[in-house]
């Protein structure tokens, strides 16, 4: 028997689209300890990542917050803080009210729903599970809840305004209460609706997103800036989203500067709308669509007019959230999904009764670079 150390590289399996899908993305990686990750072992989860944009790890139950640290840093080691930085005005902006940071390694947040008595130094913890009601117009009425449900926020992982995004997001399922599925609506006069295992969370492809469009479009995307509100979910606290999760109506509700945080116009954030994948080289069109403020075309002219700008993201956008392209997650207990924060757009989803627990974990890191454009 050789005493020489073999090492075992990852195997990838791209995930099986259910009958009707024409996802293009995701895959299971195997074979690997995420404890003690060798560089070879990392290049090939790495590439795997760009490649497939949503991987899953099954049965990482024993992962410590460490290592999931270790692992979302690896992919921009000189990235240090959470994504969000830290949350100045917590209690007007958008994001996760109630979000929990584990005390022995404050990049990863834990969320959820549900009465949580003690897990990770944290004691006593109650989740909210983020819901529909407190964000869209209209709302599925409260008899059907437990039935019906809707894409809640269709987003990238960003802070947008002073940081650049996180190249990638860990999230880790370490209970998912099981056994019931709901009917996903649109809502938005399509007809169209996805029958979704209970919270999953759903993905896109921003690739798809960008081939789905006219060449037209496609130079159109490719030539064009978005620039970002200034304390985007502050901005945004008042507004109210369309049906389908993807992005905002334009009721004149925004806050206006004056009653924001003080405004440095530096960190005000103007990125491509199209991002380059820094494996394939392929693009992705890339816009938070709730946060978007204005639009800068290649000639030089700004679009300030909200309304019509959120209308041009919105027709941009749309045909790639159509049930057939997005990718709904069925969490189990244990799997650690990595995505391509900078490659796909991901939506909270589901209903849960204050009695179903569910507890995740979450990491992701300011990027140390913006994103590349073409
Ligand atoms: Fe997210």
């Amino acid at each position: 028997m050789s005493t020489t150390a073999t090492i075992t590289l990852p195997t990838v399996r791209p995930l099986e689209p259910p009958i009707g899908s024409e996802i293009d993305f995701g895959a299971q990686i195997d074979g690997v300890d995420l404890e003690n990750l060798t560089d070879e072992q990392f290049a090939s989860i790495r590439k795997a990542l760009y490649n497939h944009h949503v991987v899953v790890f099954k049965n990482q139950h024993k992962l410590s917050p460490k290592a999931q640290y270790e692992l979302t840093k690896r992919f921009d080691p000189v990235s240090e803080s959470y994504g969000h930085g830290k949350t100045i005005d917590a209690k007007r902006s958008i994001l996760h009210p109630d979000l929990k940071t584990v005390p022995h390694q404050p990049q990863v947040q834990v969320i959820g729903n549900g009465f949580v008595p003690s897990y990770e130094g944290l004691e006593n913890v109650q989740l909210k599970h983020p819901h529909h009601r407190t964000f869209h117009k209209d709302h599925v009425p409260d008899e059907k809840d437990y039935d019906f449900t809707r894409f809640y926020r269709w987003h990238i992982d960003a802070a947008l305004y002073g940081l650049h995004p996180p190249q990638v997001t860990t999230l880790l399922a370490v209970n998912v209460p099981k056994g019931r599925r709901q009917t996903l609506l649109y809502d938005d006069g399509s007809e169209e609706t996805m029958d979704v295992p209970l919270g999953t969370t759903a993905f896109v492809s921003g690739q798809r997103m960008y081939d789905l469009l006219s060449p037209e479009d496609q130079e159109f995307v490719r030539t064009s800036k978005v620039e970002y509100a200034p304390h985007p979910y502050i901005w945004m606290s008042s507004a109210r989203s369309r049906s389908t999760g993807l992005g905002m109506h334009s009721e004149g509700r925004e806050l206006p500067d004056s009653e924001l945080p003080p405004i440095d116009t530096e960190k005000i954030m103007v990125y491509p709308m199209c991002w380059k994948n820094p494996e394939t080289g392929k693009l992705s069109l890339q816009i938070h669509p709730s946060a978007v403020h204005k639009i800068h075309l290649a000639d030089g002219t700004v679009i300030d007019d909200l309304e019509r700008v959120r209308d041009i993201v919105y027709k941009l956008q749309r045909p790639a959230i159509s049930p057939q392209y997005v990718y709904p997650h069925d969490w189990e207990d244990g799997d650690l999904v990595l995505f391509n924060n900078r490659g796909v757009l991901h939506s909270v989803v589901g209903a849960f009764k204050p009695d179903e627990v569910r507890l995740f974990r979450q990491c992701n890191l300011a990027g140390s670079e913006p994103p590349v454009g073409p």
